[in-house]
């Protein structure tokens, strides 16, 4: 059988590609050399120094562990010395990071990112991942602004997610279908593994954190419990798969089939979840997998973005599973009333 690499694949892919052609080519490459690297920290996680948190806190007010801490840095490195991207904006940066050197002049394209995400199981040995979201600047020239990132989901050009799991794995979405790419830890390449990602158009998963009941709206509080009632026809009850990383979850329901939701909360009305970095980039690859992804109401995709870390409710998965879920959203939002 023939191997076939991310690199490989990127250049024979990237006629499809609708403009500047090498530039997300090699934009694809260096995110690909970052998440190698960072995997190698995060296998090595448990036997070194690395494994704990910094006491810092983020702008988020959540802890920064070390390793969100590498990721960011090893992401931000590598897209720097690229040259084909003018500014990043990451979960860990307050403000975006607006790339000014030589080799970055005429880059056109900003990245925004989630370096580290699931870092409450960075400590015990659980799936993380990264990831990310690539758009085209909007400004003309110069490092690039706020402005360049304040754009609907639906403008991205490319977006993916890695998980460092119990192997590695790269998925990325240009527009054109989904490809997963898994790493061989002997010859240290991406190799083209599940070509043609889709995902089933429903599933007998639902993923959410049910310590937060209470918390939740009438809407989601009636699905889960649809999710558990017995029903044959329709293989219910679901089961319950909540790993607290949201690229593990959604990658294995991707695989499997299945509903992750993350509602918004009394304590977190708007959501917890960022559009930019996570639910923006996560929708366009499960959208070009065949699923849906909406905040109950409206396609994630679509939603105007006014602020770098704005925050959104999350239904994604198959296409079915969502629907239902709105359909009890929409029913429950109009007995509110
Ligand atoms: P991050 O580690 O980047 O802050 O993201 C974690 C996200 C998501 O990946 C996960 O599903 C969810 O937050 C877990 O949140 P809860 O612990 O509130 O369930
Ligand atoms: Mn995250
Ligand atoms: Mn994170």
């Amino acid at each position: 059988m023939r191997v076939q690499t991310l690199g490989q694949f990127i250049i024979e892919k990237q006629a499809d590609f609708p403009y500047a052609k090498g530039e997300l080519s090699r934009l694809l490459r260096d995110i690909g050399i970052a998440a190698k690297i960072v995997n190698r920290e995060v296998n090595k996680a448990g036997l070194v120094e690395i494994l704990g948190e910094t006491g810092e806190t983020n702008i988020q007010g959540e802890k920064v562990k070390k390793l969100d801490v590498f990721a960011n840095e090893q992401f931000i490195a590598a897209l720097k010395a690229g040259g084909e991207c003018c500014a990043i904006a990451s979960e860990e940066n307050e403000d975006i990071i607006p790339i000014d050197n030589e080799v970055s002049a005429n880059a056109r394209y900003v990245i925004a990112i989630d370096p580290l995400d699931g870092s409450s199981n960075i400590d015990v040995n659980v799936s993380v991942g990264t990831i990310f979201s690539i758009y085209r600047r909007t400004t003309l020239n110069g490092p690039g602004t706020i402005e360049d990132f304040l754009q609907r989901g639906t403008e991205q050009v490319a977006a993916g997610y890695v998980i460092y799991g119990s192997s590695a794995m790269l998925v990325y979405t240009t527009g054109k279908g989904v490809n997963g790419f898994t790493l061989d830890p002997s010859i240290g390449e991406f190799c083209l593994s599940h070509p043609e990602m889709k995902m089933p158009e429903t599933g007998v998963i639902y993923s959410i954190n049910e310590g937060n009941y209470l918390h939740f709206p009438e809407g989601v509080k009636k699905y889960i419990k649809y999710c558990q009632e017995e029903d044959l026809a329709t293989n219910r009850p679901y089961s319950s798969r909540y790993i607290g990383s949201g690229v593990a979850d959604i990658h294995r329901n991707l695989i499997v089939g299945g509903v992750y939701i993350y509602p918004t909360t009394t304590k977190s009305p708007k959501g917890k979840l960022r559009l930019l970095y996570e639910c923006n980039p996560l929708a366009f690859i499960v959208e070009q997998a065949g699923g849906k992804a909406t905040d109950g109401k409206t396609r994630i995709m679509d939603k105007e973005i006014k602020e770098l870390h704005q925050r959104t409710s999350l239904f994604i998965g198959c296409s079915d599973m969502v629907e239902k879920a709105m359909e009890f959203m929409h029913l429950y939002a109009e007995k509110a009333v």
